[in-house]
């Protein structure tokens, strides 16, 4: 059995799978949020160890077997979040700053101006956002008294949470990450492989806080025997959308997922070339096995599910979000009326955060039932915008989309996503796809499975094939394009 501990946002879950990869067990737990002024977002480090923790114990208690049956360990993790810690007590110097946290944004807007973008993007693949790693580091370091000096002396530890997860199981023996939580830092060099030093100082970093850098399918030291009563390896650790990457076995370039929560996280392996985009996409590490790193382009949408709710809680045209397939079944088609969610701007490819949300092609007759289809357009429409700029970047076709999180229940949205993007749309046996991408690494890692067994896990559900005709299809986009672009810039009003 392998134990895969998926640390998110909002829960800590852990779940045993079985060698056939299915699941024997689980345990959950919610995290508390914090908002302590606007635009901050704070998690208590030591309630994310006893949740995991806790999380881990109910599932091996469920599952019946004795834990001397796991024979690894994997890690997923919310990304980005990051905290400092004393190496010699192991307490926390301040809560850890969430990766929604926009406290830093002046910083990043004071390192735009120095002219960093460049030299930034190049190093990392990355665009200089409040949403890293990096900045939120020097934040704690710079707020609470004596950090910097304590740090100077070598006695605090920076990490994201899969480091902090790693150096609670270990016992506090092992302070490290892996490459796929680097990447997301903004400290990280791609092309090197290491922490940059020119970015360390320009953001202020010591190299001394900084945990070592392994592939994410590798050796994490073994857990201490006072947790589960014996010591257990650690063998994959890896972010959690690269995680629902390597759930979804998009193990070939070109090969591409789409997770539909709050907004959409889509990632698209591009193998071991990292892509640089011109299209506002991150070029980020998919996860290093071997010698090799992979690599992936990443976009987000920021507004998906959200506008589902919004359909709920904003307007009451529908009970629950499961309503609204039911709901835009009401009507053959959306008759012109386009709705662009652009509720908090727009993100990739357009990046335009003086955006905001519209609705067109209003006529007499539209109903509620045209409001909610055209809404639930919206998210495949935005999809396509990422996938679009993706292949563009990658100079590659996709070769298919694997979907998951809430809304992949939604049929008429599915079959939508595959009619406007032209390509199959597949939903997966697996819906906990994060938790099962680490679980299957770690598997492979440590010689349970072979990469050959891994594409037999994870089967497609169902296949949406594109059903509109390409000019129905071209037209549709078309309208949509010409929709966004009237929402640009609509804030300075
Ligand atoms: O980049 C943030 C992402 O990793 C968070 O994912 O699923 O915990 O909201 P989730």
């Amino acid at each position: 059995m392998i134990l895969s501990l998926d640390q998110g946002t909002t829960s800590s879950r852990a779940i045993i799978f079985n060698e056939e990869a299915e699941t024997v067990s689980q345990g959950q737990y919610e995290i508390k949020q914090s908002f302590p002024r606007p635009g901050w977002v704070e998690h208590d480090p030591e309630q994310i160890w006893e949740s995991q923790l806790a999380a881990a114990r109910d599932a091996i208690e469920a599952s019946s077997a004795p834990a001397e049956q796991i024979t690894a360990i994997g890690i997923t993790n919310q990304r980005e979040t990051a905290l400092i810690w004393d190496r010699v007590t192991g307490e926390p110097i301040y809560p850890a700053i969430v990766w929604q946290d926009r406290r830093t944004a002046e910083q990043c807007e004071e390192l735009k101006s120095r002219g960093m973008a460049g030299v930034i993007g190049d190093k990392t693949g990355l665009v200089i956002d409040a949403y890293f790693s990096a900045t939120k580091l020097a934040w704690i370091l710079d707020h609470v008294p004596g950090a910097r000096d304590r740090a100077a002396k070598g006695e605090l530890l920076a990490g994201t949470i899969d480091t902090w997860l790693i150096w609670k199981l270990t016992g506090g023996t092992v302070h490290a990450t892996d490459v796929t939580n680097a990447s997301r830092t903004m400290l990280y060099n791609l092309h090197e492989r290491k922490w940059d030093e020119g970015l360390m100082d320009a953001l202020r970093i010591p190299r001394s806080i900084l945990p070592e850098v392994r592939m994410s399918g590798g050796d994490f030291g073994a857990c201490d025997k006072q947790w589960f009563g014996l010591e257990i390896p650690i063998r994959s650790v890896l972010g959690d959308q690269q995680a629902a990457l390597f759930g979804h076995t998009c193990l070939e370039a070109g090969s591409a997922k789409n997770t539909y929560g709050t907004g959409c996280f889509i990632l698209m392996n591009t193998g071991t070339e990292a892509v640089a985009s011109s299209h506002g996409l991150l070029t980020t590490i998919a996860w290093g096995m071997g010698d090799e790193l992979y690599y992936a382009l990443e976009g987000s949408v920021f507004v998906a599910g959200a506008a589902v709710q919004w359909l709920q809680e904003g307007l009451g045209l529908i009970v629950a979000p499961a309503d609204s397939e039911e709901k835009a079944s009401e009507v053959e088609e959306s008759e012109g009326v386009v709705v662009v969610p652009a509720f908090t701007g727009l993100g990739a490819p357009y990046w335009d955060m003086y955006a905001r949300g519209a609705i067109f092609g209003l006529t007499r007759g539209t109903t509620s039932g045209h409001l909610v289809r055209a809404t639930l357009e919206s998210l495949a429409f935005q999809s396509r915008d990422v996938i679009g700029a993706m292949e563009k970047d990658a100079g590659m076709p996709l070769t298919g989309l694997r979907v998951d999180g809430g809304a992949v229940r939604n049929n008429l949205l599915m079959q939508f996503q595959a009619d406007i993007l032209g390509s199959d749309v597949t939903r997966t046996t697996y819906s906990e796809t994060t938790a099962l991408g680490a679980a299957l690494l770690a598997g492979l890692t440590s010689g349970v499975w072979t990469r050959e067994q891994l594409e037999s896990f994870n089967k497609a559900e169902k296949v949406f094939s594109p059903q509109m005709e390409p000019e129905e299809r071209e037209r549709r986009y078309n309208a949509w394009q010409d929709a966004v672009s009237r929402t640009m810039g609509w804030e300075k009003h």
